[in-house]
């Protein structure tokens, strides 16, 4: 990868756009106010950004992160993400995006969600259960004592270790949940859904949860 496309650039859009500038990556970030409105995001991040519409983001971007509320999910441009690895860090909270029945009912989870809305990307879930100001301050390098796990989830194997592979550069071990319709695993209300916790400590978690009935 050489550069993230970020659709999203809010409290964890541009989090994941600063650990990637600093990894080395271009960034492109994109809102849905346009580009003049993230100048300031663009000045601090430095040459290796620049910001653009959703649309040229998705296109740019090797690797494109959707970090929206899921209430405008239906914006995201799907034929520029065709064949892409497409990171979703989204959550459903009711109070913000309206209740949508299929995940008040457990029917179906916000990651499947995204890759029916883009059935031609490869979805992973990702970055989903840490808050954002922890992004740029709870990672370490590889190896070390306590290191933070993150999870991630998806249904394609090689798109998961190519995202694995990113976030281990960013500072964190990963556990894989499974396939996106594992995601809820690691969904709000979940133990493992926001504290700091080792790979095997989330593992853990992520056994432990359980889902209300459909
Ligand atoms: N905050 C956290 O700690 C955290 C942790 C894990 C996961 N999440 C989840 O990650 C997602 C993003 O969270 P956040 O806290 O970063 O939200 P946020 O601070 O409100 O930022 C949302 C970003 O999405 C942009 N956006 C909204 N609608 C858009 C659209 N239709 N097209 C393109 N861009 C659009 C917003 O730009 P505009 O200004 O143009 O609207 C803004 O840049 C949410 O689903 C959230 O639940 C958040």
């Amino acid at each position: 990868m050489k550069t993230l496309g970020l659709i999203g650039a809010g409290h964890i859009g541009s989090q994941l756009a600063r650990l990637a500038v600093k990894n080395g990556y271009d960034v492109v970030v994109s809102n849905s106010r346009g580009p003049q409105t993230l100048a300031d995001l663009v000045a601090g991040l430095g040459p290796r950004a620049r910001a653009a519409t959703p649309e040229d983001a998705a296109q740019a971007g090797d690797i494109v992160v959707v970090t929206i509320p899921l209430k405008n999910l239906r914006d995201v441009p799907a034929a520029p993400l065709a064949g892409k690895i497409v990171i979703d860090t989204l959550n459903y909270y009711p109070q913000r995006d309206g209740h949508i029945a299929d995940l008040d009912h457990e029917k179906t989870t916000t990651s499947e969600m995204v890759q029916a809305r883009l059935p031609a990307s490869k979805v992973v879930k990702a970055f989903k259960h840490i808050y954002a100001a922890e992004l740029t301050t709870h990672g370490q390098p590889a190896g070390s004592a306590g290191r933070r796990a993150l999870a991630i989830a998806g249904n394609d194997a090689a798109a998961k270790k190519e995202v694995a592979a990113l976030i281990d550069q960013f500072g964190y071990d990963t556990v894989d949940v499974g396939p996106l319709s594992e995601s809820w695993r690691i969904q709000r209300d979940t133990p493992g859904y926001g504290p700091r916790r080792t790979a095997e400590a989330l593992r853990k978690d992520l056994a432990a949860a359980t889902r209300p009935p459909r």
